[in-house]
């Protein structure tokens, strides 16, 4: 007989494993410590495990999903990139303004100015429009400080946040992120300069989780990703990789080959990379809000994905230059509107798929026993609601390692 320190009932269920959201009408969920422990027809409890639980909670026949989990953010840095859209606006290129010393050098500067305790309270803020939209699990990468002082600060403040949190936050060591000017035209020194000291500080200081890169034209080169890698592998780290952004510079088939996580924006990338990564099961990570910001029109293969079987993430790429998005529920309405995904794929690329971005697939993402119990109880018609407007915030209450926090 199952005991329940806690059990939720009345609550229509979308546990994203199996098809159509894998739904479960009138059904409850079992909670024993942190964890699911029973899910499934409310029916079928045992009247003994009804009569032993602590504690009770009616959802009124609101739907449940997973905890929803960001799986791709550059949420610390000082500043913002204003003056840049003004003149995106007046017709100059991304690449023309990275060029021209602004785009991520230019968040570098104003990054490297910032005090960590300025960069934690802005960090925050938008952390917790993450959380109050039912974010449970996010990650955070650094790469707006390249210099090792900088790259420590921004990697203190996501472990702050870690710390500090309720959500479950994974830290990102991205130095690969752009050559900053103190290296120009050096980029090989500088790559070294991260493999022999920035990243065994990090792994002596334990202040990262996973290391990622930013393959392109306008960054570091398949070579110079790969000696990378092999240092981040060496060390121990998951590796993941910015691939296929602006043109198609072959890093998916990099990135597979080091058993990538998941290789993320992808608007470039052809079927060799897919064969690839789909034989080393890394997830597609798709970011429509970089997209849609940038006025790309070039669309990301989701068709050749699909007949891969990739599974695919959506995420907000939440940064001050190409997506200054701070709404994973807006990016899902995103992914439908403009790439036509079905909004059961947009709550999938949120949930179970974006959990496997992150190595986290057998801990969170779906509704099932064993998983941590984070989910958010939302007060909808259907699951298809989340994907449906933007801003239209719904009520919910959201459940994170079995308890109530909001
Ligand atoms: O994910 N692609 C590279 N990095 C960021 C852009 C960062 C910036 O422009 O500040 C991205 O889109
Ligand atoms: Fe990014």
């Amino acid at each position: 007989m199952e005991v329940f320190d806690e059990l939720w009932l009345d609550v229509n269920i979308a546990t994203m494993s199996g098809e159509n959201y894998g739904v479960i009408p009138a059904g409850a969920i079992g909670i024993s410590g942190e964890k699911i422990s029973w899910v499934g027809r409310q029916k079928d409890l045992g009247k003994k495990a009804l009569n032993s639980v602590k504690k009770i909670h009616r959802g009124n026949n609101f739907w449940v999903t997973p905890g929803l989990i960001e799986c791709h953010t550059h949420l610390v840095y000082g500043g913002n990139r204003v003056c840049e859209f003004e003149m995106r606006q007046k017709g100059v290129s991304y690449a023309q303004i990275s060029k021209m010393g602004g785009g991520i050098n230019a968040t570098v500067q104003s990054t490297r100015g910032t005090s960590e305790d300025g960069l934690f309270l802005s960090a925050r803020e938008r952390l917790s429009g993450f959380l109050k939209e039912g974010v449970t699990t996010i990650e955070i990468k650094s790469g707006y400080g390249l210099d090792m002082q900088t790259e420590l600060k921004m990697l203190r403040v996501a472990t702050r946040l870690q710390r500090q949190s309720y959500a479950t936050i994974q830290r990102t060591y991205l130095g690969a992120h752009a050559v900053p000017p103190e290296y120009k035209g050096r980029a090989d020194e500088y790559i070294d300069f991260l493999c022999n000291e920035v990243l065994p500080e990090i792994k002596k200081e334990e202040l990262a989780d996973t290391v990622d890169a930013f393959c392109e034209n306008i960054a570091f080169n398949t070579d110079q990703v790969e000696r990378l890698f092999l240092k981040a592998k060496k060390l121990g780290y998951p590796v993941k990789l910015h691939a296929e952004q602006l043109s198609d510079q072959k890093g998916a088939i990099l990135a597979a080959k080091y058993q990538a996580l998941s290789v993320d924006h992808l608007e470039y990338l052809q079927e060799d990379g897919i064969k690839a990564i789909a034989k080393s099961g890394t997830i597609a990570v798709l970011l429509p809000g970089a997209s849609y910001y940038l006025n790309e029109t070039k669309k990301p293969p989701l068709e050749l994905l699909k007949n891969y079987k990739v599974p695919v993430a959506i995420s907000t790429d939440l940064n001050p230059g190409t997506s200054p998005i701070n709404s994973l529920l807006a990016v899902m309405n995103m992914a439908c509107v403009l790439w036509k995904f079905t909004p059961v794929d947009a709550l999938l690329g949120v949930t179970a798929n974006s959990a496997k971005a992150l190595g986290l697939g057998s801990a969170v993402g779906t509704i099932e026993t064993g998983k941590k119990a984070d989910f958010v109880v939302w007060d909808i018609s259907q699951p298809a609601e989340l994907s449906y407007g933007i801003g239209l915030s719904p009520h919910k209450i959201v459940v994170k390692n079995g308890k109530i926090i909001q």
